[in-house]
């Protein structure tokens, strides 16, 4: 039966009220916070010291379930601690697939022993765990000062599984039972048989000396996490939410279980890695305690403390803290765990070298500017808006297709009406060095005719209901069924249907779209999948629903890798993700709202995802539903170019609105938004570089460079591109003025509009225009910049670079950039990058190589160079290179302490030297 979803039934079917569960709702979390703490006790008796840990048995005092527990510890300062089921009636669920590359865990030694509690420590002995014994409890410190404790409050809580044979003996009634939500479950009609029983798992921590705490994304929300003893807890569950509330914890498209803490002193961070349905909960406690070893009447000391606790509907608890100090630490710690990939993937490649990637390297051409739109309507519609962003002079590099290129939604086919030719448009774009994305969703028309779906159903591949039949939902398509990429087969199965032979019309220079892929059920339990509907392996969905979405992602990058041998970067967007997405391409926020909330909250949410490791992200840029008015737009397009992935995007009942259609004043200012973002991309490009090989986010909040200022933490109007740039978007309609924080009390800021100089530690009230972008160079930094920037990316190759050099307070400054061919894995096979590194100190510029493992021979120039904030030039500037001085070409403003180079043509890879 075909029951293709009508436009205008679409945002009724979006848009129902009450669809999503509230936190009374959910019966797991419930149970586990109406249960008294519980009791466990463990004892040395059964401590064991393994190569790589050590282990406990934990017992509950009550119900006498027990529990085995493991603690290891790696190298850069992650403690890991497992707890399981001691007598598993059946396995529970482990997650794989996130953590990869091989954890290196220090052996463990018993520093001492006492009656009630064993101290153990590892390495160079400067962390310490204590284990009390009862209750059980485990308090991580560094030099005496505690950092962490998990179990504080007794709140450790295990379901362990019941035999359900055993069940009828139980003493629990059967109408207790469904108000628990023991072994079944109604939420409005949707009724969830539970063959496992009651399985969640929880623990409560206590964070010692923070009161701020970030991440766990996808929410809506601030940066800083609120406290939610008065609210709903922090939801992580993937959910298809269209237009999306915001202010909410209610969990949105992705899922990242990593929650940061910070404090002057240290940053920390908790991963807990489980992919069910997770609540988590943030107490703040400011209060005075009483320290109990002073003398009584002596004054009470301040000691902030954060309680975190996790809860999750099944699976194992698996905890890691993340000792830091630093944030850099942080990111790196959390990297290593689910970023560092010796990976089976690249099997075919020429060498098989380990892959030391943390977020993917995109492609060059995939920082660009995109244009999408559900939908562009047909072939001559796509190359009309291709025409007119070289009629308008805006660059961009992508043209992307939503579901109506498809015939009637068969992901892999074209509508033959619409997109009869659909190679030669990707040539047509080609020639202009463009791309084309499509979109490929998870779920699958049943349409017997169809060869897709009927290989699909042959080959097991599609996610079962609880008789063990396909499951049968409806999306798009109507009547569909869902591809089970939880299945190693399965991802690969997929992973084939992109291969230019199988898939008809596509051609190299095609790339992905993963949507719906929380999975988005319209006529399912929250618009997604019923929680027991049964994968691969017999694991029922509520296990691993949070990772549906990361699979499908997985198994799309398989596809687009295999497509190329091996050599190519691919290039995918998904709406759904879990940690460790990071590593297969970028993901945006999804269907947001043209209003100015909307952008505005763009920001926190993309820096919540940048801290969790998920750097490559944007938000719809204009607002998905919604007709933004051009003011809007025009402030949309200048944050969205601030943003790592870039996208403009709008739902199909919304007007065009393609830049040039509000008159020249918005198409100047997007034009002008556009080009320097192309001008600015040498410098992100080397960011990603770093993210890729050191975990640093593109984006950041002001905190993260700014560790020890307090006035920082909460600030997320304003951010970092990397370390260097500071920028405050306006989000605000009619604005003439806007307040900016420049931190730092030792640091400069030069206004890279009117290169005007501030002192940090202050609020600056700048005037504002509708084509200002505030953007701010932190003294003491190196901008690269191509000097302009043509149609697309691969135009900026044929321009110059430009380096800006904002001095610090000392004269100093210290920048790269990162070079390489754009779009294979040249970089990493054959060591064709550069990487090069310019520093300014005492007067002189250096350039020189910042790694001599880089071959890549780029014939890029440096042709100007601009300092900012020099007071005076005593000599002519004189250029070093070999045992050549030549005199360079300069100009010197004093006035505002510039003084520009011009007409270097200094080849970016050879060392030399400017002396001034
Ligand atoms: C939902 C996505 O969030 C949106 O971006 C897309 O346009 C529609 N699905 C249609 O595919």
């Amino acid at each position: 039966m075909e029951v293709n979803v009508s436009t205008e039934s679409i945002e009724s079917v979006l848009k129902s009220e009450d669809k999503f569960r509230k936190n009374h709702e959910i019966l797991f979390y419930r149970r586990q916070r109406d249960k008294a703490v519980s009791q466990y006790f463990t004892s040395y008796e059964t401590f064991v010291l393994t190569d790589g840990g050590a282990s406990l048995e934990l017992c509950e005092r009550d119900s006498q379930d027990r529990l085995s527990l493991q603690i290891r510890a790696t190298q850069n300062g992650t403690i890991r601690v497992s707890i399981d089921e001691l007598q598993l009636v059946k396995p529970r669920y482990q997650v794989s697939d996130v953590l990869v590359g091989e954890l290196r865990y220090e052996p463990l030694r018993v520093e001492w022993k006492k009656e009630d509690c064993v101290c153990l420590t590892w390495g160079l002995g400067q962390y310490q765990l204590l284990a009390f014994f009862s209750p059980f409890k485990l308090e991580i410190s560094c030099a005496g000062e505690e950092i962490v404790t998990l179990n504080p409050g007794n709140k450790l809580c295990f379901e362990t599984l019941q035999d359900p044979a055993s069940r009828s003996s139980s003493n629990s009634s059967e109408g207790d039972e469904n108000c628990c939500g023991l072994w079944k479950e109604t939420f409005r009609q949707f009724e969830d048989i539970k063959a496992n029983g009651p399985s969640s798992v929880g623990l409560d921590l206590s964070l010692h000396g923070f009161n701020h705490t970030y991440g766990v994304p996808e929410h809506a929300d601030t940066l800083l996490l609120k406290d939610t003893s008065v609210s709903e807890a922090y939801r992580l569950y993937n959910l298809d939410v269209f237009g999306y509330e915001i202010n909410s914890r209610l969990g949105l498209y992705g899922s990242v279980p990593l929650l940061l803490a910070h404090k002057p002193e240290r940053t920390a961070g908790v991963f807990w890695l489980n992919s069910s349905e997770t609540l988590v909960d943030v107490k703040y406690n400011t209060e005075q305690n009483e320290d109990e070893d002073e003398p009584p009447g002596k004054k009470s000391r301040i000691s902030p403390r954060t309680d975190v606790r996790w809860i999750s509907e099944s699976g194992t608890i698996d905890c890691f803290i993340l000792l830091g100090p630093t944030p850099a630490q942080v990111f790196s710690q959390y990297a290593q765990l689910t970023g560092k990939c010796r990976c089976r993937l690249y099997n075919g490649c020429a060498r098989n070298r380990p892959l030391l990637s943390y977020q993917a390297l995109p492609p060059l051409f995939s920082l660009g500017n995109h244009q999408c739109r559900w939908n562009y309507e047909d072939e001559a519609d796509v190359k009309a808006v291709d025409a007119g962003f070289d009629l308008h002079g805006i660059p961009y590099d992508v043209i992307w297709l939503d579901i109506e290129h498809t015939d009637g939604k068969r992901y892999f086919t074209w509508d033959s009406k619409r997109f009869p030719n659909p190679a030669e448009l990707q040539h047509h774009l080609m020639k202009k060095k463009r791309k084309l994305v499509v979109i490929s969703d998870p779920h699958i028309k049943m349409d017997p005719d169809w060869s897709i779906y009927c290989e699909a159903k042959k080959g097991g591949h599609f996610v079962k209901n609880r008789e063990g039949f396909d499951f049968e939902g409806t999306c798009w398509p109507g009547e569909s069924c869902y591809l089970d990429f939880s299945s190693s087969k399965t991802r690969l199965w997929y992973a084939r249907q992109f291969s230019l032979s199988k898939y008809e019309g596509s051609t190299e220079s095609l790339f992905v779209w993963n949507d719906m892929n929380e999975p988005s059920v319209f006529n399912g339990p929250e618009q997604t999948m019923p929680k027991d509907a049964l994968h691969h392996g017999g694991w029922e969905h509520r296990e691993l629903h949070n990772l549906y979405g990361f699979y499908q992602h997985m198994a799309t990058f398989e596809g687009l890798l295999t497509r190329s041998g091996g050599t190519e970067r691919p290039f995918i967007l998904t709406r759904s993700f879990f940690a460790g997405s990071q590593r297969l391409g970028a993901i945006w926020t999804g269907d947001n709202v043209a209003t100015w909330e909307y952008l505005k909250i763009s920001i926190p949410m993309l820096l919540s995802l940048s801290l969790t490791g998920i750097q490559f992200c944007g938000a719809d840029v204009g607002g998905f539903v919604q007709d933004p008015d051009p003011e809007l737009l025009v402030r949309w397009y200048q944050a969205g170019a601030l943003q790592p992935f870039f996208r403009a995007h709008s739902a199909k009942m919304t007007k065009r609105r393609e830049p040039w259609l509000f008159g020249e004043e918005v198409t100047s200012a997007i034009r002008s938004a556009v080009q320097d973002r192309y001008c600015l991309l040498p410098y992100w490009y080397t960011l990603f570089h770093q993210a890729h090989t050191a975990a640093l986010p593109p984006i950041r909040p002001l905190w993260v460079e700014f560790p020890k200022d307090t006035s920082t933490f909460a600030v997320e109007n304003q951010y970092m591109i990397g370390g260097a740039l500071l920028v405050c978007p306006v989000t605000d309609p009619g604005v003439t003025e806007v307040k900016v924080l420049l931190p730092g009390s030792n640091e400069l800021w030069y206004d890279t509009n009117t290169s005007e100089v501030h002192k940090g530690a202050r609020s600056l009230d700048v005037p504002v225009t509708l084509t200002t972008v505030l953007v701010f160079q932190r003294g003491g930094t190196v901008v690269p910049r191509r000097t302009a920037c043509g149609s697309c990316t691969a135009d900026l190759q044929h321009y110059t670079i430009t380096l800006t050099v904002a001095l610090d307070i000392k004269g100093k400054a210290d920048g790269f950039l990162y070079l390489d061919d754009g779009h294979s894995f040249n970089y990493r096979d054959q060591m064709q990058f550069c990487l090069r590194r310019f520093s300014m100190q005492a007067g002189r510029l250096v350039n020189s190589c910042a790694n001599d493992k880089g071959l890549f021979v780029s014939d890029d120039k440096v042709e100007t160079v601009v300092i900012l904030g020099l007071k005076s030039v005593k000599r002519k500037p004189k250029l070093k290179s070999g045992a050549k001085r030549t005199s360079v070409m300069f100009e010197f403003d004093k006035k505002r302490g510039v003084l520009t180079l011009s007409g270097l043509e200094l080849e970016i890879c050879k060392d030399w030297e400017i002396i001034i």
